[in-house]
């Protein structure tokens, strides 16, 4: 008998200021939904998507909820036929792990239609594998906190050793989506290929306080912390007002703010919703002051992942 499966996935925020590439969050929306179903056909096939304003591919092979699917079948074995609906409930080209919240929801729900014969942590690579078609490379800390939930370190991809970290349970983001699209592969391509061991040092030095501050919940510390001396001086000249932007939210109560993964969206912790609210409002007015809409999203931390809403 076929069966069907509606599955969300949140959206995400990579980078934490001073963790290019190994630090990433789960918030609680926005994020992707996806129905699958199973059939007789053999085939995996994408027979829909909205959200997407037509951008995405119908073609399973050449869309990273098609491909993740299909090379889960084949590690496992499997000659299932799929059909994906995707539902995009967030802007592509955003920085908040639009392509990572499309694979991970469609992992997650194949798997779980199969009776979950592997783990979310070896679903994690072929999580990573869609990253690599989306945007070029196969980073990780957008899947792994959109798959994991949470605060996710990635403290090695090879091998890949991937970390729940614990976080102050008051922690809430405040997202700003300024209206402009930046690919994730050409936001990449800008950055320096080598940086000076004064930066390195002042980085890696935040990166481990950042964590240090999330584990034992101190503010204070996560406040000093959240600084990025390398990605964000080059990418912050692709977003429009962003200085200011930020000055807005550190002004209003923000324990720091920086870009969301590959921008152009900007971030902002505290912790409470009500300092969230003014630092949303407080960054608004600095895009709308030059013209440019906004998405604004408020979240905690999600703690789950991806989840099934509906099965049959
Ligand atoms: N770490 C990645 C980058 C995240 O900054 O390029 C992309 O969302």
């Amino acid at each position: 008998m076929n069966k069907q499966i509606k599955v969300f996935a949140p959206a995400t925020v990579a980078n934490v200021a001073c963790g290019f590439d190994v630090l990433g969050f789960a918030l609680n929306e926005p994020g992707d939904e996806v129905i699958l179903q199973t059939n007789d056909s053999g085939e995996v096939t994408i027979s829909k998507i909205t959200g997407d304003e037509g951008k995405l591919p119908l073609n399973a092979d050449k869309n990273t909820a098609g491909v993740v699917v299909k090379q889960y079948l084949a590690h496992i074995g499997s000659k299932q036929g799929v059909d994906i609906q995707l539902h995009k409930r967030m802007p592509l080209g955003s920085g908040l792990g639009s392509s990572a919240a499309s694979a991970v929801a469609s992992l997650f729900a194949v798997n779980e239609l199969l009776g979950a014969p592997l783990s979310r942590m070896e679903l994690l690579p072929f999580a990573m594998e869609g990253e690599r078609i989306a945007c070029g490379a196969a980073h990780a800390d957008n899947v792994a906190p959109a798959l994991l939930g949470g605060f996710v370190l990635v403290r090695s991809y090879d091998p890949l050793d991937v970390i729940n970290i614990p976080f102050p349970q008051d922690l809430v983001a405040t997202v700003i989506h300024p209206q402009i699209e930046i690919r994730t592969e050409d936001a990449r391509s800008i950055l320096k290929k080598s940086i000076l061991l004064k930066d390195a040092i002042q980085q890696w030095g935040n990166i481990a306080g950042l964590i240090a501050g999330l584990i034992q919940s101190d503010h204070s510390l996560i406040k000093r912390s959240l600084e990025d001396v390398i990605i964000e001086p080059v990418r912050s000249l692709l977003i429009p007002n962003f200085d200011k932007v930020k000055k807005a939210a550190l002004d209003n109560g923000a324990f720091g703010c920086s870009i969301s993964g590959s921008g152009p969206s900007i971030f902002a912790l505290s912790n409470s919703l009500a300092v969230a609210g003014q630092i949303a409002s407080a960054m608004r007015n600095e895009l709308k002051a030059i013209d440019i809409e906004c998405d604004v999203y408020i979240s905690p931390i999600n703690k789950v992942g991806p989840r099934v809403i509906q099965s049959s």
